[in-house]
């Protein structure tokens, strides 16, 4: 869970990708689309939580113009320090969000852009229950993941090494549905990043509702 100087594989990648990040994946128009449905659905003044908020662009950046408060949580110092600039309306903090307390029923929606996928199955799985957990009954959780049936996969990412644990589509629909959620709308799409080390990769993203106050787990 952590190198030999105390970071955490996913804290050191991004540390040292930081703003690369963005340019490559700043032309998504499936991931401002995304953005879209969510807001179209938010009362004034959501609270919104940020799981893995990167630079906050496009996301947090979206949120807080919307006049939202977003809570943006990256394991990242690198990526914390980038967001808090950029998005000086939101709050971010630096912390991992697999050992963050969080207060149940306390965010209206929960974003998660493509920040599981450094974590085991079993991480992923545990989380998303307690993110469903620290959601409002009636609130929305957007999810989008490289969906590929693959478990502590060594691969390159934008130049750097990374170990990847994923879902296939099908099971990453289930896991969403098991931790007590509707999945109102989806998409798949290929993304190719804007880097020479990047390649189109599948993307999924799942919009889903807490309905009620049942849940499973
Ligand atoms: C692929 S980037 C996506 C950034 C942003 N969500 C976006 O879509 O533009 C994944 C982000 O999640 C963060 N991350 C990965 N594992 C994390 C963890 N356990 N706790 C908090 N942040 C994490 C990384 O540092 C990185 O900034």
């Amino acid at each position: 869970m952590v190198d030999e100087s105390g970071r955490s594989p996913a804290a050191a990648v991004f540390d040292a990708l930081g703003g690369e990040y963005e340019k490559a994946f700043a032309d998504s128009a499936v991931h401002r689309a995304s953005l879209e449905w969510l807001l179209d659905r938010l009362g004034p003044g959501s609270r919104v939580l940020d799981v893995g908020s990167g630079t906050g662009r496009p996301t947090a950046a979206a949120l807080a113009g919307a006049g939202h408060r977003v809570l943006g949580v990256d394991v990242s110092p690198v990526m914390v320090e980038i967001a808090s600039r950029q998005v000086p309306g939101g709050e971010f903090r630096c912390a991992d969000i697999r050992t963050m307390p969080l207060e149940d029923e306390s965010f209206d929606a929960v974003c998660v852009y493509f920040a599981l996928l450094q974590m085991s199955r079993a991480e992923q799985s545990a989380l998303v229950r307690r993110l469903v957990r620290a959601l409002r009954p009636g609130g929305f959780l957007v999810l989008a993941t490289v969906p590929l049936d693959v478990e502590d996969f060594d691969g390159v990412f934008m130049g750097q090494a990374v170990r990847v644990s994923s879902f296939a589509a099908q099971d990453a629909i289930a896991l969403v549905r098991g931790a007590g959620l509707t999945v109102l709308s989806e998409q798949s799409v290929m993304f190719t990043p804007a880097h020479p080390d990047a390649r189109p990769e599948p993307q999924l993203f799942l919009h889903c509702r807490l309905d009620g106050t049942e849940q499973a787990g």
